[in-house]
């Protein structure tokens, strides 16, 4: 298979990309599993933008999005992507919105909420399933998109690199092996321009909000190829994941409440009917999500108990059932009405604020290798991402991608005598027969990221975790050679280096910020005001 560009993932990112670059070139779209299951599809709150002046809230501008989207970042965010991302908002709405995405409006104007952070109303939503409605648009329109293919059920390995194949040159990318998951055949994807949007690694830690298919594999496949990484250690827990005590079998799991939830006026309570934030920030329920995650945990360890709630009882009748369909409809059908019940919520890992290391424009430290939406670190998001930031920088980052490539690299100028891309080669290896080995490697290695590396660590704690990383890289990896490659090894796989790579960067923030908290090194000091980068070679 050749295409003009490779794009890896299916969310807000990779589809924004690949539809514009459909009029350039040949695209091919690869995604692990259905294109429906991506974090863009699972997002409930929206996305954050201020529109031009008759659609914004009164008094509101970019530059208090600006000015809310460096405080959330505590002091690491680059200010000058803020800038540039946040000033692009309205042309990635107006973008959307072509695709055919329909934002809820009343008389012809958006309808605007709020979430932790933001300063004044300004997400744009569609109820509660504003990804599932961004995610059908584009999927829509990709499927109808001359130029361009989407493949489902197709798991990238691994990239292919000049370096990698020998070539002493200027690294670049030549393309990747991909594995068609239903027959378990491997086959070299030939582009001198690939996009990673392959999103984040919830599924690292034991509790998360995010699908089964965040596995950190953006992350794990930049980091295989030798492009650098960045700010690893700035995991988002997002502070009000429904608690569910019965919680047996997938029907059970449990789902993200949004933050638009309290952003119309839900409040966390204890169970003694305390409103517990006020203590820790005047923002109460509304401060952003490093502080909120926090104070939850902080309250959870003082009271022994196993959850805290989300009150919106107070809410006039048939608000909730209105505004947040799928969340009351959810909570209903485990026999809970959030009307006139308190919500029981745990906080759950949620967002990777690092990733592939990337100027504003994509580009990664590999000629050709470009990395958009969560997979990739602009430094939008510093050491806290704002609420509904993310779904922004996916689209604009994608435009801002493609129109980079076209000036580096344009279709047409394809690289001169490209190397011979040898087979994949299968050898001898055996189909896995101990699945229970890969189960077990998985359950350990989201345990032990949940107890050591959440939301509150210690030096100690990280350096168990990644000692017993260590260990599990290395049955991992004779897994790996061992056996017939298939998604559950490559998951596992990809798993495995990103906690290693979260605990990396851990370890080397010797200081507490943003999403970054240490018993240790609880102060926020000036030295560490800085990425944490970790090269390669
Ligand atoms: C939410 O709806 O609370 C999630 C929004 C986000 O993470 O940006």
């Amino acid at each position: 298979m050749t295409a003009d560009f490779l794009v890896i993932g299916a969310g807000i990112a990779g589809l924004s990309f690949a539809l514009r670059a459909a009029r350039h070139g040949s695209v091919i779209v690869v995604t692990k599993g259905d294109a429906y299951e991506s974090n863009t599809a699972w997002a409930q709150g929206g996305i954050a933008s201020v529109l031009p002046d008759d659609q914004r809230d009164a008094g509101d501008t970019a530059e208090n999005h600006v000015a809310d989207t460096l405080d959330a970042g505590a002091g690491l965010c680059k200010e000058a992507a803020v800038r540039t991302i946040i000033g692009e908002g309205a042309a990635a709405i107006r973008d959307l919105t072509d695709y055919g995405v329909s934002f809820d409006r009343a008389d012809h104007h958006f309808l605007l909420g709020k979430e932790g952070g933001h300063s004044h109303r300004r997400i744009l939503h569609a109820k509660d399933t504003t990804g599932r409605e961004v995610a059908r648009a584009l999927i829509e329109t990709a499927r109808k998109t001359p130029n361009l293919t989407l493949l489902e059920h197709h798991f990238v390995i691994d990239l292919i690199t000049s370096e990698k194949l020998g070539a002493v040159a200027e690294d670049r990318v030549l393309g990747a092996y991909v594995l068609k998951t239903k027959t378990g055949e491997v086959r070299v994807f030939r582009a001198d321009r690939v996009v990673l949007a392959a999103g984040g690694c919830g599924k690292v830690y034991l509790y998360t909000t995010n699908p089964d298919s965040a596995t950190g594999d953006g992350v794990a496949l930049g980091w295989r190829a030798g492009a650098s990484i960045a700010n690893m250690e700035f995991i988002q827990f997002h502070p009000t994941c429904w608690y569910n005590p019965a919680a047996t079998g997938p029907e059970a799991r449990s789902f993200l409440v949004s933050e638009a939830v309290r952003g119309e006026g839900g409040i966390l309570i204890n169970a003694k009917g305390e409103d517990f934030t006020q203590k820790i920030d005047p923002r109460g329920s509304l401060a952003p999500r490093d502080i909120v995650a926090r104070a939850i945990d902080r309250e959870l360890k003082r009271t022994g108990a196993a959850c805290v709630y989300l009150d919106v009882t107070h809410k006039p009748k048939g608000f909730m059932k209105e505004r947040f369909p799928y969340i009351y409809g959810n909570l209903l059908k485990f026999g809970l009405d959030c009307e006139t019940q308190p919500i029981p919520v745990v906080p759950a890992a949620h967002y990777q604020c690092g990733g592939v290391l990337t100027d504003v424009n994509g580009k990664t430290t590999i000629r050709g290798l470009f990395a958009v939406g969560e997979a990739g670190c602009t430094g939008l998001h510093g050491a806290n991402r704002l609420a509904s930031n993310s779904l922004l920088e996916g689209n604009v980052l994608a435009r801002r991608a493609l129109d980079e490539m076209m000036r580096l690299y344009p279709p047409g100028r394809n690289e001169l005598n490209p190397p011979e891309i040898p087979e994949w080669e299968y050898g001898d290896t055996a189909e896995p027969d101990e699945l229970v080995v890969i189960y077990h490697n998985w359950d350990e290695i989201r345990r032990l990221m949940w107890d050591y590396v959440s939301i509150v660590r210690t030096d100690n704690r990280l350096r168990r975790a990644a000692a017993r990383l260590k260990n599990l890289k290395k049955e991992v990896r004779e897994f790996y050679w061992g056996h017939r490659v298939n998604p559950d090894i490559l998951e596992l796989r990809n798993l495995v280096s990103t906690a290693s790579l979260i605990v990396e960067c851990a370890l080397r923030r010797k200081e507490s910020r943003g999403l970054h908290y240490t018993l240790d090194h609880p102060e926020t000091l000036v030295s560490y005001r800085t990425d944490t980068v970790i090269r390669r070679f």
